[in-house]
């Protein structure tokens, strides 16, 4: 039986699965001459869209990237503005500041810790005026012109997609969806990432599958597609020569050794996906009892990208400090998944945010600890640190 005084032990909060045949994919890249922009890039664009279920898939160099030309192919910029999250990676924010357009963040819901509907509805119902001749909504804070919203399903949780499509629709928004954490989550029947103009997705090595660093974008709208290939490449159009280039462009590339990665674990993904909700069911048979994890939304499936767990309401930031400071006392790998965008050093300085600005977020990222997780994290680590964090919320209660 695990027990407690386990001595030595260390369990890292992520480890990503790589098989024999993943090594043999990425070795046999590495014998021919086209490490990058050759083949295995089609194929993995190709195998993920058809996974995805959209039109088109352009394979960049991380989430991050495929945010930032998801955001510029919508040809946002300095007047506007996009509805988002606080509560999520820095990253879901910071793409909206590379192209001089600003984010509006707007608080979550507590339940599923996903942006607030009816707090994107309050803003834009009470808060903005619109512009004459577009109709856009525009933020009378800011003077900035509302030009999309950019949900963000955080910890593979589906946002709640049909009222956020719908009041898009109404202001005339674009929708970006933040799936960087969602490969394999569906909202009533429909993947995440697939429902607004563009999704993201990201294969850092934490993630439900991995590149080693590596990013997708996903649409149905050809353009869109057209352009982030381009922009992701120099700015080269699709079949023009090395040296001649459209517009101003980036190198986000994907080489084609990460494609074979890529490849090879895509398509083990139902096997992926399915060990690691084995595993959060096992933690959530045991800790039930003790704490919280976010709620799913009815008619949704969410796909498990880290087992967060919530502290009771009114743990507040220095018990919950306290408690992963047991953890890692104990050779537990663990996380204060998240800290609220709005409160890192640089947000504040630029904007000057405050404590108390989004309560909810403040709220729950003060409780939320990330455990360790991984599709092949056994029982006998789970029942190790199931019963560290009892032990351990307990002596601090
Ligand atoms: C919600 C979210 N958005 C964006 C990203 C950025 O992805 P990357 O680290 O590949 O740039 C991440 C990565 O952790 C994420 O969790």
């Amino acid at each position: 039986m695990t027990t407690i005084t386990q001595v030595g032990k260390t369990i890292p909060l992520s480890h990503p699965e790589i098989t024999d045949e993943d090594i043999s994919s990425v070795v046999s890249v590495l014998r021919t001459s086209r490490l990058s922009l050759g083949p295995k890039l089609l194929e993995f664009e190709e195998k993920f869209a058809s996974y995805a279920g959209a039109r088109f898939a352009v394979a960049v160099n991380s989430g991050t990237s495929g945010l930032h030309l998801a955001v510029k192919s919508l040809g946002i910029g300095e007047h506007d503005a996009v509805i988002t999250s606080p509560f999520s990676f820095i990253a879901s924010a910071n793409c909206i500041l590379y192209e001089n357009a600003l984010p509006v963040f707007v608080d979550i819901e507590p339940k599923t810790f996903n942006i607030d509907p009816q707090k994107i509805e309050e803003f834009l119902r009470e808060r903005c005026t619109r512009e004459s001749g577009t109709g856009l909504p525009v933020d009378p804070a800011t003077g900035r012109r509302i030009r999309a919203i950019l949900p963000v399903h955080v910890f593979g949780h589906p946002c709640d997609m049909g009222k956020i499509m719908a009041m898009a629709k109404e202001f005339g928004l674009a929708v970006i969806e933040d799936s960087c954490e969602a490969l394999g989550a569906e909202y009533k029947g429909r993947k995440a990432g697939t429902m607004g103009a563009a999704g993201v997705f990201a294969f850092y090595p934490n993630k439900q599958m991995t590149t080693g660093e590596g990013g997708i974008i996903v649409t149905d709208d050809e353009e869109i597609a057209a352009l982030c290939g381009s922009l992701r490449n120099q700015g080269r159009a699709i079949n023009s020569g090395w040296l001649d280039h459209e517009r101003l462009g980036y190198n986000y590339r994907l080489s084609d050794i990460n494609c074979a990665l890529g490849i090879s674990q895509l398509g083990r993904i139902d096997s992926i996906l399915r060990k690691r909700a084995e595993v959060a069911a096992h933690y959530n048979r045991i800790l039930g009892d003790l704490v919280a994890t976010p709620r799913t939304l009815t008619g949704s499936k969410r796909s498990w990208f880290v087992y967060v767990v919530c502290l009771p309401a009114g743990t507040g930031r220095t018990r919950r400090d306290g408690v992963l400071a047991g953890l890692s006392g104990r050779g537990i790998g663990c996380n204060n998944y998240f800290p609220p965008i709005h409160l890192q050093t640089f947000y504040r300085n630029r904007f000057g945010y405050r404590e108390g600005d989004f309560p909810v977020t403040e709220d729950v990222a003060a409780r939320t600890i990330a455990l360790p997780f991984h599709n092949n994290l056994g029982e006998d680590d789970i029942a190790y640190v199931a019963e560290s964090l009892r032990d351990i919320v307990h002596r601090l209660s």
